[in-house]
């Protein structure tokens, strides 16, 4: 039995995309759980860039199956077309598999979400307009339309006409924007629900069978977990449960079952959207890093805001997480740098303190207190072992894991798969 989780340990765009690929060699089985197309997953196979936003990328392996589960919210129309890219590059996608019970982001979602966004105004969470939130607040409140029902006429037609009537209603008088036709909307659904239902299964069952069955499964963490809308920055997060606990709930797999959890760790922090980030960079190192990292957000293509790595923050995710292993990311960014800082706690009204305070208005307030490094300056992407990196290097890597109080798993260096640093079996 082996279930290995993979999380995100800061806000998102930690590189999972490339070290869930690399494991993804070994797995049997994908499982995404959370999240939606709000995510964007590059990775680089063979020389070739993929960007994925719904699909785990384990797609890339001709044995590997995928697994959208329970917890995602899927928009039909992104997925729909992720397909049809697949198939463009010559990608078989005959072993995704999606779960009945996710729920359906619909039309009115991805409107409610722009709209709302535009009301708050200088307010803004900065989403990624994707109707994520709304989809989640319909799950929530019970009204939300699911895979199933779409393969199903007379209850879709029944869900959707009760819900449509109370979105227009919304739409019109709380923004004073058009709604939705019934028919359009129930049309081009049913549709999409015809061309999904190869596709659909009970994932829960599919998933623990793999896992009692000795087969090896990943599950892939979207977002991260500063972005947990309880574990994060609220009301700065997603609407979803990026950390380990939503593999369990989102994909319908008792936490008794999992084995190990990965925390990425981008080698410097950085965040697309609002809100508090303590060791944000305004200077030319920062932008030297986004340069060098590219960090354009895969979905949007907003510039990421950058800054040091936050050991606070990756105390707080190796805590609710309760992680087993990091597997440090993007190493290589730093290459050029003489020097490196590291905030290892933060002082906050005077006091020095180790974790990370509950609210964001305390967090705006704290001042990161920064140890220095030195840096390597030398490139390090051919490097395949520990000791093939500098000492500088490894220095780094050894404060990282020695500050948050967990081993290292793997390094990547590079966004080849092949770029990466790895000693021991991971799964
Ligand atoms: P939403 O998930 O679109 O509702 O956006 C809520 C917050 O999460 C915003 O700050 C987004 O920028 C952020 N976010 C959502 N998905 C990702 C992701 O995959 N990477 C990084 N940030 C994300
Ligand atoms: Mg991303």
């Amino acid at each position: 039995m082996s279930a290995l989780i993979v999380v995100g340990t800061q806000w998102g765009d930690e590189g999972k995309g490339k070290v869930i690929d690399f494991l993804s060699e070994q797995a049997d089985m994908v499982v995404r759980h959370q999240g939606g197309n709000n995510a964007g997953h590059t990775v680089v196979a063979n020389g070739k860039e993929f960007k994925l936003h719904l699909i785990p990328s384990g797609v890339l392996y001709p044995n590997t199956e995928c697994v959208i589960a329970n917890g995602v919210v899927v928009d039909p129309v992104v997925l729909l077309k992720e397909i049809e890219y697949l198939h463009g590059q010559g990608v078989r996608t005959s072993r995704v598999r999606i779960s009945s019970q996710a729920h359906v982001i619909m039309p009115y979602h991805i409107r409610l979400d722009g709209l709302s966004e535009d009301r708050l105004g200088s307010q803004k969470l900065g989403t990624t307009r994707r109707g994520i939130g709304p989809a989640y607040m319909d799950k929530a409140a019970r009204v939300g339309i699911r895979i199933g029902d779409l393969l199903d006429r007379e209850r879709f037609k029944e869900r959707l006409t009760r819900v449509l009537e109370e979105k227009n209603r919304l739409l019109a008088r709380a923004y004073d924007a058009d709604g939705f036709g019934f028919e359009d909307v129930y049309g081009q659904y049913l549709g999409y629900g015809e061309l999904m239902a190869p596709y659909v299964a009970n994932t829960s069952v599919l998933v623990n069978a793999a896992i009692d069955g000795g087969k090896k499964v990943l599950f892939e963490g979207a977002q991260g977990t500063m972005l947990d809308i309880d574990h994060g920055t609220y009301p700065f997060v997603t609407s979803s449960h990026p950390v380990a606990g939503g593999a369990c709930i989102g994909a319908g797999v008792g936490p008794t079952k999992i084995t190990q959890v990965y925390g990425v760790v981008k080698a410097y922090t950085s965040r697309v959207g609002d809100g508090p980030f303590p060791t944000e960079l305004a200077d030319t190192v920062g932008e030297k890093i986004r340069e060098q990292g590219h960090e354009y957000g895969t979905t949007t293509g907003r510039p990421r805001r950058v800054g040091w790595l936050d050991a606070v923050v990756l105390r707080h995710a190796a805590r609710v997480n309760g992680l087993t292993g990091l597997a440090v990311t993007r190493l290589d960014v730093l290459d050029a740098l003489s020097e490196i800082q590291i905030a290892k706690a933060y002082r906050y009204h005077g006091q020095e303190i180790n974790e990370l305070p509950d609210s964001i208005e305390d967090l705006a307030e704290v001042e990161p207190i920064y140890e220095t490094l030195p840096g390597w300056q030398t490139p390090i992407g051919e490097c395949r072992r520990l000791e093939d990196l500098p000492t500088p290097a490894r220095r780094y890597l050894d404060r990282i894991s020695d500050l948050v109080q967990v081993p290292l798993a793997l390094v990547s260096v590079g966004r080849e798969r092949t770029n990466t640093v790895s000693w021991a079996p991971l799964f």
